[in-house]
């Protein structure tokens, strides 16, 4: 964080001094929503991508703030240390109501929070992680990226507790997603993604990696993936802004194919890498 400095409603101010009432309706209800931008070095990747998935999750969720691209990175740049990795956790809520309640007049003033991190990069990348599945418990509307997270949170210290990295969700014996992550595998040798519906997030990782892919002319497919497929898959990845792609080499505590990275995550890995650097 550049100095501590942050942004709430229209100030830019310390950490500590940025306070919001209780009757917002992001503290009251989860009603808001959010977006993690990575930031390499002052530059903001994919920042259209993210600024256009915020605002598809704004109308999903019935709040109008007419923002420009422009306007965003306009209001982000303060906050950002030009000599580090970060990434900018960008937070609207409906705003601060008169009173507690579930209905919301059309007209409250939305309540616009920022700040910037730095991104901790992952330890022993090449060693793989452990994914834990479980059952996918969340609304029907994950295409939403909610600041409502109680089944996310939930889900994910559950894995954690028992020395997994991620929650990884099964919802009617098809995988969704991580519980903070897209998932990716390797199926009879093509690369699988499960498709976008409002069961998971439109990951802006998994957009570039499938772009990637296909520039690539690596086979990869958009397609519904059984936990039986999962469970015989030769690799599995899980996907994230700020933990780009992580391999997973166990699977409810059984080796994923021969326990190690697979050859094509060091693939994509590297393309990814190369992407960063040149987008
Ligand atoms: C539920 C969920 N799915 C997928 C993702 C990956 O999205 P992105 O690649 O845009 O970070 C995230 C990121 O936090 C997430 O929370």
């Amino acid at each position: 964080m550049k100095n501590n400095i942050v942004y709430l409603n229209g100030d830019y101010l310390s950490l500590g001094d940025a306070k919001i009432s209780v009757l917002d309706r992001g503290f009251l209800f989860g009603d808001g929503v959010y977006e993690v931008i990575p930031c390499y070095k002052g530059k903001l990747f994919e920042f259209d991508a993210h600024i256009t998935r915020l605002k598809h999750s704004l109308v999903e969720i019935s709040i109008d703030y007419a923002y420009t691209v422009e306007q965003w990175r306009q209001l982000l740049q303060p906050l950002i240390d030009n000599s580090r990795n970060q990434y900018i956790y960008l937070h609207l809520t409906r705003g601060v109501g008169i009173k507690r309640d579930h209905a919301f007049s059309k007209d409250m003033i939305p309540t616009v929070f920022a700040m910037c991190s730095n991104i901790i990069p992952v330890n022993n990348l090449e060693q793989g992680i452990k994914g834990l599945t479980l059952d996918d418990n969340r609304w029907r509307l994950c295409h939403v990226k909610s600041t409502a997270l109680l089944a996310n949170v939930l889900l994910k210290q559950q894995a954690i507790e028992i020395d997994n990295s991620e929650a990884i969700l099964i919802k009617d014996g098809y995988v969704t997603e991580g519980a903070a992550s897209n998932l990716f595998a390797v199926i009879d040798g093509v690369l699988m993604t499960p498709p976008l519906t409002h069961s998971i997030l439109a990951g802006i990782t998994r957009q570039v990696i499938l772009k990637i892919a296909r520039a690539n002319n690596i086979d990869v497919v958009e397609q519904e993936i059984s936990i039986e497929e999962l469970k015989n898959a030769q690799e599995i990845w899980l996907t994230s802004s700020t933990r780009e792609i992580l391999a997973v080499v166990k699977l409810n505590g059984t080796n994923v194919a021969d326990g190690k990275v697979g050859q094509l995550w060091y693939t994509l890995n590297r393309l990814y890498q190369n992407y960063k650097i040149s987008n």
